[in-house]
């Protein structure tokens, strides 16, 4: 159980270059099985969640080579398709493997992804989808197992617009006989993402960012080289560390469209943002202004940066709402936030957050992901050193994260 010990910095300043996206790569990873022969990813964020992945196809038969942030995927012709139990367990997007598997080897038996702490994470509209699609599914003992001749194209549509399901269904879609139409479908910008991979590979799919995606299924799909776009979740983490420390960054490498609902909350509470093409320079010297936030499926404010807008509000000036809509349980980094001195209630869904004027360092736990990264934000502002425990969740999804924080003027310590 590895920790941060957080220094309060003086100063925060610099550049920050962002890694490409673990929620744009985990869906191109499992999709590059789709075609036959070698497909080249660069800009791949060395994760422990892609290490899973690439772990977890690699035990499948497939060769799955990785260097600096380069991966190659070369799929296999004779794969197993019932993968390990304890493998899968370690990472829930292990799931996304289903729509591919399924739809080029006709066979699949994986265990129930399993919720996490966040909330129970049901897999209703991923088996509800493929089940249209003409998969026999067989559920049980903690396992499904789909089987198909070929998949045919079906109108699916989705209770609620599911990134896992959307992303899951449209790379089964490709494969399959027939038109696919998935309405209500996610709209996030990982989805366009493997939706541009897909079809470089040579995919028919239109609509892919809106709420009804249309794939035309082919025979085959040919491999590509693709890029991963950049990790918007990494860069609004960086452009709250920077509010929360009244620093001045620049945040190097992204795609300020994707920030809109973050860049908009921030300005709104008073920070100064100067966005160009591929980078947003932000100067937090003013002080902040609390401001309310709901989280919605994209183009809404993204759950992803929940956790660390509510740190940055219990240092506002004022009183924030902050209504989770998404997942059930996904104020775990509360109870520490009020640990170091934040002032804030919960009910149900929604949090109450009165700004203090500055908080008090604490050994704190990292519940989750994005819990780690809200904990460090809190700790930038309190008045002695934070111990931040269980980091391995933060190593999940931030790419070279102590280094990036030191080359701001944020001493972070390792234990
Ligand atoms: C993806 O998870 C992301 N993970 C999450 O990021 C992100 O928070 C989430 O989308 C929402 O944006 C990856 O991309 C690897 P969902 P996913 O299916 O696909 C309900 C992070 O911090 N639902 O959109 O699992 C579910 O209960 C992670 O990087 C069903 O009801 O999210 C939840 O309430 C955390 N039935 C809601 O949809 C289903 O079959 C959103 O889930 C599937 C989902």
């Amino acid at each position: 159980m590895s920790s941060y010990i957080i220094t309060p910095p003086a100063e925060v300043k610099g550049t920050v270059e962002i890694s490409g996206s673990k929620n744009a790569a985990l869906p191109i990873i499992t999709a590059a099985l789709l075609p036959d022969g070698a497909t080249t990813l660069t800009r791949v964020p060395h994760l422990s969640d892609t290490k899973f992945m690439q772990e977890i196809i690699s035990i499948l038969g497939h060769d799955c080579s990785w260097d600096d942030n380069q991966m190659t995927i070369i799929p296999a012709s004779r794969p197993i398709t019932d993968p390990p139990m304890e493998l899968m367990s370690k990472l829930r997007a292990s799931f996304l493997i289903m729509g591919p598997v399924l739809a080029k080897y006709g066979h699949i038996r994986i265990p129930y992804p399993g919720g996490c702490k966040i909330g129970a994470r049901p897999i209703d509209l991923h088996l509800k989808g493929f089940s249209a699609m003409g998969a026999e599914l067989c559920q049980g003992h903690g396992y499904v197992e789909a089987t198909c001749n070929h998949l045919e194209g079906a109108d699916i549509y989705l209770d609620f617009p599911s990134v896992g399901a959307t992303e899951n269904l449209m790379m089964a879609a490709c494969l399959a006989r027939g038109i696919t139409n998935i309405e209500n479908a996610a709209a996030e910008p990982e989805i366009l993402d493997l939706a541009e991979f897909l079809m470089q590979c040579g995919a028919e799919i239109e609509g892919a960012g809106s709420d009804r995606i249309t794939i035309t299924g082919t025979d085959h799909l040919s491999p590509c080289q693709y890029e991963i776009i950049p990790d918007r979740i990494e860069a609004g983490t960086f452009l709250a560390i920077a509010a929360a420390a009244h620093g001045h960054l620049d945040i190097q490498n992204i795609r300020p469209a994707h920030l809109k609902p973050m860049t908009a909350k921030l300005e709104e509470m008073g920070v100064n943002l100067t966005i160009e093409e591929k980078s947003i320079e932000i100067d937090a010297s003013a002080p902040l202004s609390a401001v309310d936030i709901k989280t919605l499926p994209y183009p809404g404010f993204p759950t992803d940066l929940q956790p660390q807008m509510t740190a940055l509000l219990s240092l506002s000036k004022g009183t924030g709402i902050v209504v989770e809509t998404i997942f059930e349980n996904r104020f775990m980094h509360i109870p520490e936030l009020v640990r170091m001195g934040a002032n804030i209630k919960v009910d149900g869904r929604t949090a109450v957050i009165d700004g203090v004027s500055g908080l008090t360092g604490a050994e704190v736990r990292a519940t989750d992901l994005r819990a780690g990264a809200a904990l460090t934000i809190a700790a930038l502002s309190a008045n002695d050193a934070t111990e931040i425990i269980d980091i391995e969740h933060i190593e999940r999804g931030y790419e070279n994260f102590p280094e990036k924080l030191n080359k701001i003027g944020i001493s972070v310590y390792k234990k």
